[in-house]
């Protein structure tokens, strides 16, 4: 993975058909998607249950972008090297995940991944502070993470802080929860650079009609891009 920060469409597999994951993913990457965005959850940290470390490797397959995994799970350590086998690209843990959130992004690279960190929407962006050297990505919620298709919070003014504590450094920020054409260009705005979207890319498409995932992520650029 080289860094850049020019925009990047991650559609999340959460709003796929489940019982098609190989096409689905097939599907968005013809259609233009830049990473593929993998919502891991434990029914613990969050109140939902998806897929662990052997779904996880299945999808590896049908990669050939970036596998973006987003773990809503806690613990987190314990696992890092299962998602390491499993092929994860970018491992992102959450800073309210506990318990040593500096140590798990330390072990994610020492496997050779990429560490990111999130934030859900009641923890301020001070959190990442000390973090901001042994991370590669910042992803910020817009919704309070678990479920697909919940109504964009407005995080404007935390991205906006968040990109500033970054500087130079190489490090994206991603956003990740009610994303579509009208939320978009106020996230980018700020200074994301890595969109994450579920509802807004697969809504009205289907492996059949993979098209529509198409138009639905060209109209996310267009409408950045003015
Ligand atoms: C929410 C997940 C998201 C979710 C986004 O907990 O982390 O990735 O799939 O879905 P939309 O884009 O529908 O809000
Ligand atoms: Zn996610």
């Amino acid at each position: 993975m080289t860094f850049d920060r020019s925009l990047k469409i991650a559609p999340s597999i959460l709003s796929a058909d489940f019982a098609d994951f190989g096409r689905e993913i097939r599907a968005i990457e013809d259609q233009g998607a830049d990473w593929v965005h993998v919502d891991v959850m434990d029914g613990h940290f969050v109140p939902n249950l998806t897929f662990g470390p052997p779904a996880v490797k299945a999808f590896r397959k049908h990669v050939t972008t970036v596998m973006d995994v987003h773990l809503m799970i806690s613990p987190v350590d314990a696992y890092i090297d299962a998602y390491a086998e499993a092929g994860a690209d970018m491992l992102t843990a959450h800073v309210e995940a506990g318990p040593h959130i500096h140590r798990t992004l330390q072990a994610i690279r020492a496997v050779g991944m990429k560490a990111g960190v999130a934030l859900n929407p009641g923890t301020p962006a001070e959190a990442v502070t000390d973090l901001l050297d042994v991370a590669d990505m910042v992803l910020v919620m817009t919704v309070n993470p678990g479920f697909g298709g919940q109504k964009f919070l407005d995080m404007t003014a935390k991205i906006a802080r968040v990109r500033d504590m970054i500087g130079d450094r190489e490090v994206h920020i991603q956003v990740d929860g009610g994303v579509d054409p009208t939320t978009a260009p106020l996230v980018v705005a700020a200074g994301a650079d890595v969109l994450v979207a579920g509802s807004a890319v697969f809504r009205g498409g289907s492996v059949d009609a993979a098209h529509v995932y198409g138009e639905n992520m060209r109209a996310i650029r267009a409408a950045v891009q003015g």
